[in-house]
């Protein structure tokens, strides 16, 4: 059966009909079985998310990666899955950081402020801080995110391994805009160059990274570095791309997206695959049951075999990573691979402005 999907409007509590507007903004008549989950959307989006962006992603047939991350389930969720072996890219990426911190911070950066840009759990700053502390004595970590419970998190992660560094968070949504605003003034504050760390492969879970990088770029100064942390297609691990997202760890974690909308993983099941064709990896959750809610006054109707695509993951060759960083004004400084060439940490620097 050909999956449906429907946003459909919602009746009005003057007549009962349709009001014929996409967007309607009037409150509609609630049907027996019919919540509405914009207060519950709210409580874990805060305002850095909008619901009309919730909205035209269900019209896709998606919902935004970001949701995943959201309140505090999706902060337990990502510190449950980075730190799983299931996963493994978590480990990969923090040992390839712990390996080269003195190469980044010593040989590459010298005596920087740490911005730590979609933020997670805080624990892959960590190498880099205990650098700092180490050879300068003083170190700055910012914690960025879309998310309260994200930054509060890797906040107090650092703060629990490395107290007597100074810590402060900022909620920040990086797909809207540059902050270009926050890095002066981090910048004015230490009197320091500022070092962005941009890991966990949340280049390839951006709908625009061609957008994303140039927010990044434009809110860096010529003497600041960005870290960019991914997996990298290498041609014979195909298959093994997929294995990283089968878990329940990553169920729990990509859920969190439908949690909020108040969907339960008994209502359908969860389907990971590669698609070649995008070059990404996708996690999709297909519903058993027809499930019926109001958002912002907007009827939604997940219909029996509707698939909505909760993540995906681009993933890139080095030849592809370096043209992407290229094409939106980064030039190469150094690059660190783990030895199976599977995971790439590459240091760029800001040649347009
Ligand atoms: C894949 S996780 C990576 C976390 C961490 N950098 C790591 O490598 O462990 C993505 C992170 O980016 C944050 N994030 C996702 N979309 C965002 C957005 N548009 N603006 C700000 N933060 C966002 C999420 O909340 C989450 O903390």
């Amino acid at each position: 059966m050909a999956p449906t999907f429907r946003i459909l409007f919602a009746p009005t509590v003057a007549g009962n009909e349709h009001t014929g507007e996409l967007f309607s903004r009037k409150r509609p008549l609630k049907g027996a079985d019919t919540v509405d989950v914009t207060e519950r959307i709210r409580s874990f989006l805060g305002h850095t998310i909008e619901l009309s962006e919730i909205l035209a992603s269900l019209k896709r047939g998606e919902l935004p990666t970001a949701l995943a991350y959201a309140g505090k389930s999706g902060a337990k969720a990502w510190a449950e899955l980075v730190s799983s072996e299931g996963y493994g890219l978590g480990k990969i990426e923090t040992d390839l950081i712990a390996r080269h911190a003195g190469g980044i911070i010593v040989s590459e950066c010298g005596e920087t402020s740490i911005l730590d840009v979609g933020c997670g759990n805080g624990m892959k700053a960590l190498p880099l801080l205990a650098e700092l502390m180490k050879t300068f004595g003083t170190a700055r970590y910012v914690a960025i995110d879309a998310f309260e419970p994200m930054i509060a998190l890797a906040m107090a992660n650092i703060k629990k391994t490395l107290k007597k560094v100074r810590s402060t968070g900022e909620i920040v949504n990086f797909e809207k805009g540059n902050f270009s605003q926050l890095t002066r003034i981090i910048r004015a504050e230490t009197g320091r160059p500022n070092l962005l760390l941009f890991l966990g492969n949340t280049v390839g879970n951006c709908r625009s990274p061609d957008q994303v990088l140039t927010n990044l770029r434009e809110s860096m100064a010529p003497e600041d570095r960005l870290l960019i942390g991914t997996e990298l297609i290498t041609g014979d691990n195909l298959a093994a791309l997929t294995e990283h997202y089968k878990s329940k760890a990553n169920n729990d974690n990509i859920f969190n997206s439908l949690h909020i909308l108040g969907i339960k993983q008994k209502d359908g099941e969860f389907r990971i695959s590669y698609n070649p064709t995008a070059s990404r990896v996708e996690a999709k959750f297909v519903m058993r049951t027809e499930k019926k809610f109001f958002i912002d006054g907007q009827e939604v109707v997940l219909a029996k075999g509707q698939e909505i695509l909760l993540m995906f993951s681009h993933k890139y060759t080095r030849e592809s990573l370096n043209s992407l960083l290229k094409s939106n004004g980064f030039e190469t400084v150094k690059t660190f691979s783990n030895e199976d060439g599977n995971y790439f940490l590459i240091l760029v620097k800001p040649v347009k402005y």
